[in-house]
């Protein structure tokens, strides 16, 4: 059956990153994977976990308003009531601002769920699920669609991922492990979705057999293919494919077939020493924000 098989992980944009690593790991209690350098040595991302699920912490950030539409936005399914209820407590307490607990109707994927915005304006949610993957994971995110039929094609024909009824005015659709993208229509779509901010991205991981199809299907459907710079830069391991792209609402998207071997987190050293190199042989350079050069604001 084709179709993206899961939510894999995810990049927002954060302007001080000390403060998004104490938001997310002391109040969302997350705990943290690794902090990525940049070639100087200089801060450029955090990783936290929504349990196998990475969340980066992304600098520069982007210097926009919170979007009027309640997207994009990010969902971390949490695995027991105790945790949720402490979880919006410490939320609550977090002088962030947030909404209610809201609870699912009967059809809804979600029990319940909270709402909130990280230091950085970036939408979140907390959510118990009704299925799931178990644990704590990446549920849901939801994005901005200026045509709604044209997002939702795009969605269910290049992505292969299925229809559920709607929920909360969103239209949601379910990988194969049930985590779930959510599109909500707007009139314009908001700066969050049009500015994105480096390295701020959805990825998703999808079959050796689908990708070459989900490729050809991406642009056909209205999408814009990226390329692939990782592979470009040599961090790709043998067998690994990928594909960044936006989807029709500029939505920055990716999908990943995986090969044997996972380089994701090669040491900073060794990447940088390998980008350096590979971007010499075509007779490029690494711009001064990768440098480290540019302060992050
Ligand atoms: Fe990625």
């Amino acid at each position: 059956m084709f179709g993206a098989e899961t939510l894999d992980h995810v990049g927002i944009p954060v302007r001080d990153l000390e403060r998004a690593e104490k938001f997310y790991m002391e109040i969302v209690g997350l705990p943290i994977l690794t902090r990525r350098k940049n070639a100087d040595g200089s801060p450029r991302h955090t990783y936290v976990l929504a349990g196998e699920n990475i969340i980066g912490l992304n600098l520069p950030g982007v210097q926009v308003p919170p979007s009027p539409s309640g997207a994009p936005r990010y969902a971390i399914a949490v695995e027991s009531e105790t945790r949720f209820q402490s979880t919006v407590e410490k939320i609550k307490e977090g002088r962030v601002k947030s909404g209610e607990i809201e609870e699912g109707q009967s059809d809804s994927p979600l029990i319940r769920s909270f709402c909130f915005d990280d230091p950085d304006d970036n939408h979140m949610e907390i959510c118990l699920r009704r299925d799931g993957p178990g644990g704590t994971y990446l549920s849901h995110v939801v994005f901005e669609a200026a045509d709604l039929s044209r997002a939702a094609r795009f969605y269910s024909q290049a992505l292969g991922v299925e229809a559920l009824p709607d929920d909360r005015g969103e239209k949601l659709f379910k990988f194969r492990n049930h985590q779930i993208l959510g599109l909500k229509a707007v009139a314009a779509l908001s700066e969050r979705t049009r500015k994105h901010g480096r390295a701020v991205h959805v990825a998703f991981n999808v079959t050796q057999e689908d990708f070459d199809r989900m490729v050809a299907l991406i642009t056909e459907m209205g999408g814009r293919s990226l390329g692939d710079h990782r592979a470009e830069d040599g961090l790709r391991p043998p067998g690994e494919r990928s594909l960044y792209f936006f989807d029709p609402d500029t939505n920055y998207l990716q999908i990943t077939a995986h090969g044997e071997e996972n380089w994701d987190l090669l040491s900073d050293e060794e990447k940088w020493r390998r980008i350096t190199e590979n971007r010499k042989k075509r007779g490029q350079g690494i711009s001064s924000f990768d440098a480290g050069k540019k302060v992050p604001g």
